[in-house]
């Protein structure tokens, strides 16, 4: 957990401040503002001299440290890009960059104004959140097994200068703390984010009034007739958990969004083991679970007023004297049959058994599940956007704009009958896989949509997105924390919706 903790905002001018280091953004334009003609004026001019020199061109993110003997010893000029393409996400990459390079020039202190805010139509409140956001993101570093942490700078505080919105900066707070906390979660090894520590990360989010927490073991969930999640825990000597977290907005009302994660604290493949190259990726793939438990825990801080369900099926999928074999054939909870032709198409079985439980108990308005399910969709859309499916136009529609409003992208695949074909079993109901190479994200969605019977569902595939091998302007390599910011961004559309 390290990341940037105090975010302040100040009525004071910025000469008054005494900024160890003062962020100033820039388009590529290079038109200053009142605002930057007053830093180039109290700083000798240090500002227009190197514009004039032509040190500093203001493409998206580029940077340039400028020092002074005025009363800011370092000015950090951020580039924004062309004006007219400046959105709400290049905000929040400008911020990120300005957090990022600030650290590595081992400042922990920086005084800054929102740049931009009059170029973009949103209110200051949102305006306020993406900064905040992408400062607080891009300072996030885990640092957690390293011995000497000496070596790294992590930004300690930021002065915001007005005008900001205080409700946006507090919303911005809550939610990249639990962008972060997934982030770690999911950075930490299977050998210490196991199902159990899962379970007992959502019992701490549950000590919030309002929030419930249930949590039942192998013998219990497999007694229930979860036998698909029970097949995927056979291998495993871990002990494998369902976790529940119940929180209740507004008492009386019926539940209206239920959101289920896939949590394999490590996938091996199973029998159908995977090849060693890269296999140790495979602790994220628990990221859908990860996701669940950071929406939820900042639901316990937001405190909306909808009922609102988190599940999370959390095992390892591992092969052993026990474990499944290609070929078994076992029921899940809503009585369909599944021939387990491939054990490492594993995150669909617990699903199976996850969707269909909260669909029978909790009959939400709106169900919609995360899960790092295909390779494929990596192949499909890269790291860029997540893809999504399900069986309601208008919730698929919400997540899209959820996601545009977010920064965390959702491209749309279909679910067309005709896939459903594909997925039909020879000797049991439906068969764990598709056809071989041919479209093998929907595949998995199809799969899924056999266990959600009528609800408003959408299906997740976040295996693009919830880690990157390279450095981001508001993320480093390594787990993203990706859903969280989607989810709740969603939690408020549908809560307008009527939910
Ligand atoms: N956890 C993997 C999916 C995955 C692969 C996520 C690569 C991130 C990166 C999932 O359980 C899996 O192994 N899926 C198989 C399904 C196939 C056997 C139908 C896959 O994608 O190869
Ligand atoms: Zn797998
Ligand atoms: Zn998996």
């Amino acid at each position: 957990m390290a990341y940037l903790k105090t975010v302040k905002i100040s009525r004071r001018a910025w000469h008054d401040l005494e900024p160890e280091l003062l962020v100033l953004g820039l388009f590529q334009e290079q038109n200053l503002s009142p605002f930057h003609r007053d830093v180039d004026a109290r700083s000798g001019g240090v500002l227009s001299d190197r514009l004039a020199a032509g040190d500093f061109s203001g493409k998206l993110n580029e940077t340039l440290m400028v020092y002074s003997t005025g009363p800011a010893r370092r000015i950090l000029m951020v580039g924004m890009g062309k004006q007219e393409e400046f959105t709400l996400d290049r905000l929040r990459q400008v911020a990120g960059t300005a957090a990022k390079t600030a650290q590595a020039g081992r400042i922990t202190q920086v005084v800054t104004e929102i740049p931009g805010r009059e170029t973009l139509k949103e209110t200051l409140e949102t305006v306020s959140r993406a900064f905040v956001e992408g400062m607080i993101l891009g300072s996030y570093k885990f640092l957690d097994y390293k011995s000497d942490q000496e070596e790294e700078t992590v930004l300690q505080s930021v002065v915001l200068i007005h005008p900001v919105s205080r409700k946006g900066v507090h919303r911005a707070v809550t939610v990249s703390e639990a962008v972060c906390f997934v982030r770690d979660l999911a950075a930490h090894p299977s050998n210490v984010v196991t199902p159990t520590r899962l379970a007992s990360e959502a019992r701490r989010i549950a000590r919030v009034p309002g929030m419930k927490c249930t949590v039942f073991g192998r013998q219990q969930f497999v007694k229930m007739g979860m036998e698909a999640f029970g097949a995927v825990a056979r291998g495993t000597d871990e002990p494998p958990k369902f976790v529940l977290l119940h929180y209740t907005g507004r008492p009386g009302a019926e539940t209206s969004v239920a959101f289920v994660g896939k949590g394999i604290t490590f996938d091996t493949g199973g029998i159908s083991i995977k090849r060693s190259k890269s296999m140790h990726e495979m602790k994220f793939d628990m990221c859908g679970a990860a996701a669940v438990l950071g929406v939820m825990k900042a639901v316990g801080q937001l405190k909306p007023e909808m009922n609102i369900v988190g599940a999370m099926a959390c095992t390892e999928n591992m092969p052993g004297g026990h474990a499944t074999k290609p070929g078994d054939i076992v029921r899940a909870y809503n009585g369909k049959t599944i021939e387990i032709l491939n054990t490492d198409a594993e995150g669909r079985l617990i699903l199976a058994d996850a969707l269909s439980y909260v669909a029978k108990n909790f009959n939400p308005r709106w169900m919609v599940n995360f899960a790092t399910l295909t390779g494929a969709v990596v192949v499909a859309l890269g790291h860029w956007a997540s893809a999504v499916m399900g069986s309601d136009e208008t919730l698929i529609q919400e997540i899209m704009k959820a996601g545009e409003l977010s920064g965390e992208r959702v491209w749309h695949l279909p679910l067309w009958d005709e896939y459903s074909e594909d997925i039909k079993g020879k000797v049991a109901d439906v068969k764990n896989i598709g056809s071989p190479g041919q479209a093998g994200t929907i595949a998995g969605g199809a799969f899924l949509k056999e266990f959600v019977g009528d609800i408003s569902w959408a299906h997740i595939d976040i295996a693009g997105t919830a880690w990157w091998d390279k450095d981001r302007p508001y993320a480093p390599s390594g787990p993203s924390g990706v859903g969280v910011r989607l989810g709740l961004e969603l939690l408020n559309l549908l809560s307008r919706a009527g939910g």
